[in-house]
């Protein structure tokens, strides 16, 4: 025999099971349960308050919720199809716990600010974890930084050596991309940490209720201030999901260099055995299987940031059953960007650098052309023509295998009567680093200044 729906009573038939399939969203939203127990309990206690219902129901709806999350916790939880949302199960086996007292704790809500406000404190909670997570990954990579400022490698334009940068210079580039991630994060938190109960269904509540009550019992710093509004939109949930696709955008062009640099033909660095795979069929290899699956997730999480914006973007006020499509793309993107700062952070850790390899690469390229221009014009040459100078030396250099360091000083005074036996301290990596002196350089020493910023920022 078929369930009856709570709102069945406007019904002539019951619903074709095909469809109740189709709209029922409990397979996913029991995620929400304990935030859903949470917030009711913050309404119940406003409605006893406000003498919306009695002291005595308000206590046996408290004992009947304190019950299911215990059922929940213990997974003995029986979540039914029939009820068809987190909601409304919950609200179903509250009712068979405590009876009546059960039936009145909708009163003055609607499941539109109801599931508005459960989604808010679902996220809220996340985003504080994931803060905490991207202040790790942070960590991780001031200690691995700390090690290097004196670690040279090339840079990279166009993927072709370009000048010569210590590995925490590099390494540190990521660092300011997490600190703007973390800042973006605290910043939507701001937005999700509205309270939309009191809506109701769309229009608010002809219940004397007080809205700022409920907000204060669920630490929310303030109420949403339009009834139709805050059962509609989910800007807070695509804002969300915009920074974590961010964050993911970072990781992926970090991971791609984690592949390059581990390739045999960079040799740059190692990733621990623990992060990688074999194959299957080529006994040699060692694959960083976990850096080309961040790549691949990123694709995922920016998927969902768009499945949310289409999701929104045709919707007529107020509150629609489209809005339950949320949940998924949602709850994937705050599990999959929790799993991989997680496992990031440790990937860190299990980097070995090989700062041989790094060195002999920056040694190729020409790396240092651009010092040797800078030299010719503190010697008064203007840009351009030193510029040109050097083009014609690196050519040169270019045909005789050899780095600009290795031309004598006679060869390379045919192409400028400039350039004397100073020459030397400019064409070397170290000097070409260290001349780099100033806020945002690679010198060493600022690279050192930029991690002492960095671990104070990081305790903030
Ligand atoms: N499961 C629904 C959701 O996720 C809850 C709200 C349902 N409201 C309604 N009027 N049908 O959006």
């Amino acid at each position: 025999m078929q369930d009856k729906h709570i709102w069945s009573g406007r019904f002539s038939e019951p619903v074709a099971e095909l469809v109740k399939r189709y709209t029922a969203s409990v397979g996913f939203d029991y995620k929400l349960a304990l935030f859903d127990i949470q917030g009711s309990l913050a309404h119940a206690e406003m409605l006893a308050n406000c003498k919306i219902i009695g002291a005595e129901d308000f206590g046996d709806i408290q004992r009947g919720l304190a019950q299911i999350k215990e059922e929940i916790l213990k997974g003995e939880f029986e979540w039914s199809l029939d009820a068809e949302d987190v909601h409304l199960n919950i609200e179903r086996r509250l009712t068979a716990i405590v009876g009546d007292a059960g039936k009145r704790l909708h009163t003055g809500r609607s499941r539109n600010d109801q599931v508005a406000t459960d989604v808010r404190l679902y996220l809220r909670s996340a985003i504080d974890e994931l803060i905490e997570l991207v202040k790790a990954l942070q960590s991780a990579l001031l200690d691995l930084a700390e090690q290097h400022t004196h670690t040279i490698m090339p840079g990279f334009t166009h993927l072709q050596v370009a000048q010569p940068i210590s590995f925490a210079h590099h390494l540190m580039a990521y660092f300011e991309m997490l600190k703007r991630d973390a800042e973006r994060l605290r910043d939507c938190r701001k937005r999700v940490n509205r309270l939309p109960l009191g809506a109701a269904a769309l229009a608010g509540t002809s219940y004397p209720i007080q809205r700022e009550m409920v907000a204060d019992l669920l630490d929310f710093d303030g109420v949403c201030e339009n009834s139709l509004d805050a059962v509609s939109d989910r800007d807070f949930a695509i804002e969300f999901t915009a920074c974590a696709a961010l964050i993911m955008t970072h990781l992926s062009r970090f991971s791609e260099e984690l592949i390059l640099w581990m390739s045999p033909r960079f040799g740059f660095i190692d990733i621990a055995d623990r992060f990688c795979t074999g194959s299957s069929i080529m006994p040699q290899k060692k694959n960083p299987d976990v850096p080309e699956l961040v790549r691949g997730k990123t694709g995922r999480v920016n998927g969902h940031l768009i499945a949310l914006l289409t999701l929104m973007k045709g919707q007529p006020l107020a509150y629609n059953k489209d809005n339950q499509e949320d949940k998924e793309p949602l709850f994937d993107t705050v599990e999959t960007l929790t799993q991989t700062l997680r496992i990031y952070a440790d990937m860190i850790t299990g980097i070995k650098v090989k700062p041989d390899a790094m060195r002999n690469a920056a040694l190729q390229g020409y790396a240092t052309a651009t010092d040797l221009a800078d030299y010719l014009v503190k010697k008064g040459l203007p840009f351009r023509d030193a510029h040109e100078v050097v083009a014609r030396a690196v050519r040169f250099a270019e045909q005789k295998g050899c780095d600009l360091a290795e031309i004598p000083l006679a060869e390379l005074q045919q192409f400028s009567a400039d350039i004397a036996n100073d020459v030397y301290g400019v064409l070397s990596l170290e000097g070409s680093l260290a001349s780099r002196n100033h806020i945002g350089g690679t010198a060493p020493s600022q690279v050192i200044m930029a991690i002492a910023r960095a671990r104070i920022n990081l305790m903030q």
